[in-house]
């Protein structure tokens, strides 16, 4: 630790874009390109001369302010396009997330938004309001303020919020200030808060524990590679679903001694993203307390170069007890997630899901916004891509085309950790995941980004937990109903 992060709350606190003061708020309309944006303002006793003389006409992203007659500021009116057209392409009420960067100070209120589409709406400005200042510009000064809209689950959303955030700033800080100790001691952070059990098993314990894989990854790097093991369920004890998420933990990835290019090194911060959705995930499932009996299993280690790395053509032994040739060292995350998926996997979970930043050939095939999701189970799979849309947080399934498990044949161990071409990366790792699963009954796996390439309405340029919000939808719907 050094210089300005000092202090600096990890777990962030959101209330700076949040307030309940209603009275004074000025409000924010929404206004589509169908609609008639003078007569919106009508109806509140506002004349839409203004709006007409600006050429407001609902146009997507397009925010303009209204003044009152004596120039104090009324409120504002927020484009809306065709109703589809958040972020970019989710409910229109996700745009409310532009809003925090650019209106003034002070409080602000819905005036055109209910049930779902309100709570949308301050989620998408809660994210929006997000700024990673561990390094400079400590003792934020938050914005604008939303009031928490009426009817909606305010709750939900500020555990929405708090888990996006907090995993933001986990991929944001850099791997000098999160290395698998900080990772853990986040993950305590955490349990602690909710009253979760934590087990840690680190260093040659994981030899002792038989978790071969993590170790051998984990082994060259200063801080000793660790399976962070997070348990928790609700006081009320009747009938849970039990749930174990997997998150990959590479605080930061070389590659190892199939060292990376510098320009393929250079974001691998964000190599921790799964677990960083994990966590971002078991926050909103423990602060909203579904009835679910979660484990959340994190494989932290740094995959690095030193004396004692593991090599290219190392044979490993693993969990499983199956041996796995290793074809390349960059190809880390799948040996350690397959060590915590085999043991996630002992208790036979009803659901199990791993979340990783797994393959550059994911990011091939659908870019940087939209993770690969894998699974089976088609019920699943349909429910996740629904949500998906509703939420604005979309991933796309991709096939465990069972026809492609021979490309991870080995001459001399029951399998590689790689295929010997170019092809199908993202489902060969998928399917290597898969193997280490036997007894689950429902098996998934996303292999997401974990970075927003670009500002966006829901975030700045930067860390990014996909799926954890697609995934707490879909979980309260299939658990709740
Ligand atoms: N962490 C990377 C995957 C990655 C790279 C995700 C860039 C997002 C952006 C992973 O450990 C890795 O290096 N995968 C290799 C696998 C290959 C050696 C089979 C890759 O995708 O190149
Ligand atoms: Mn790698
Ligand atoms: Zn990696």
């Amino acid at each position: 630790m050094s210089g300005g992060e000092a202090g600096w709350p990890l777990f962030p606190d959101v209330s700076g874009a949040f307030t309940e003061e209603v009275t004074g708020a000025r409000p924010v309309w929404q206004v589509r390109e169908d609609d008639d944006p003078a007569k919106i303002l009508a109806d509140h006793g506002i004349s839409g001369d203004w709006l007409k003389a600006i050429g407001f006409r609902g146009k997507a992203r397009r925010a303009a302010l209204i003044p009152n007659a004596d120039g104090s500021l009324a409120g504002a009116v927020l484009g809306t396009g065709d109703g589809q057209a958040g972020d970019p392409c989710g409910p229109s009420e996700l745009l409310l997330g532009l809003l925090p960067k650019t209106l003034p100070d002070g409080d602000y209120r819905l005036a055109t938004a209910d049930g779902e589409a309100a709570e949308n709406a301050a989620i998408a400005w809660g994210l929006g309001s997000y700024r990673f200042r561990r390094y400079r510009g400590n003792g934020e000064d938050y914005g604008p303020r939303l009031v928490l809209p009426e009817g909606t689950n305010k709750a939900r959303i500020k555990a929405i919020v708090e888990g996006i955030w907090f995993g933001r700033n986990l991929i944001n800080t850099p791997a000098s200030d999160m290395g698998p100790d900080d990772l853990e001691a986040a993950a305590r952070m955490l349990a602690e808060r909710h009253g979760a059990w934590l087990k840690v098993t680190t260093g040659d314990d994981l030899l002792a524990q038989n978790l071969p894989m993590i170790h051998a990854v984990g082994r060259a790097a200063a801080q000793p590679p660790r399976l962070i093991d997070l348990n928790w369920q609700p006081q009320a004890t009747t009938q849970l679903k039990t749930v174990t998420l997997v998150g990959k933990g590479i605080c930061f990835d070389t590659g190892g001694l199939d060292i990376k290019p510098p320009n393929a090194m250079l974001l691998m911060k964000k190599d921790m993203g799964g677990a960083a959705s994990a966590l971002a995930l078991a926050h909103m499932i423990m602060a909203l307390e579904l009835p679910i009996a979660l484990r959340v299993l994190v494989p932290a280690a740094e995959n690095s170069v030193a004396g004692n790395a593991f090599r290219p053509g190392d044979v490993l032994t693993s969990r499983l007890g199956k041996t796995v040739e290793v074809g390349n060292t960059d190809a880390e995350g799948r040996l350690v997630l397959a060590d915590a998926l085999a043991l996630g996997d002992e208790t036979g979970p009803d659901l199990m899901i791993s979340l990783a930043t797994l393959t550059g050939a994911a990011r091939v095939a659908l870019g940087p916004d939209l993770p690969a999701f894998f699974t089976d189970d088609d019920d699943f799979a349909a429910a996740v891509a629904r949500r998906g849309l509703t939420v604005g947080d979309p991933v796309w399934r991709m096939p465990l085309w069972r026809g492609y498990n021979a490309k991870l044949d080995s001459e001399v161990a029951d399998m590689n950790n790689v295929s010997d071409g170019p092809f199908a990366g993202a489902i060969t790792a998928a399917l290597f995941l898969k193997r280490f699963v036997t007894k689950t009954r429902r098996y998934a796996h996303v292999d997401l980004y974990g970075w927003r390439a670009a500002a966006r309405p829901l975030g700045p340029k930067g860390g990014e937990p996909h799926a954890a919000r697609l995934l707490l939808a879909t979980l309260s719907d299939e658990v709740l109903s």
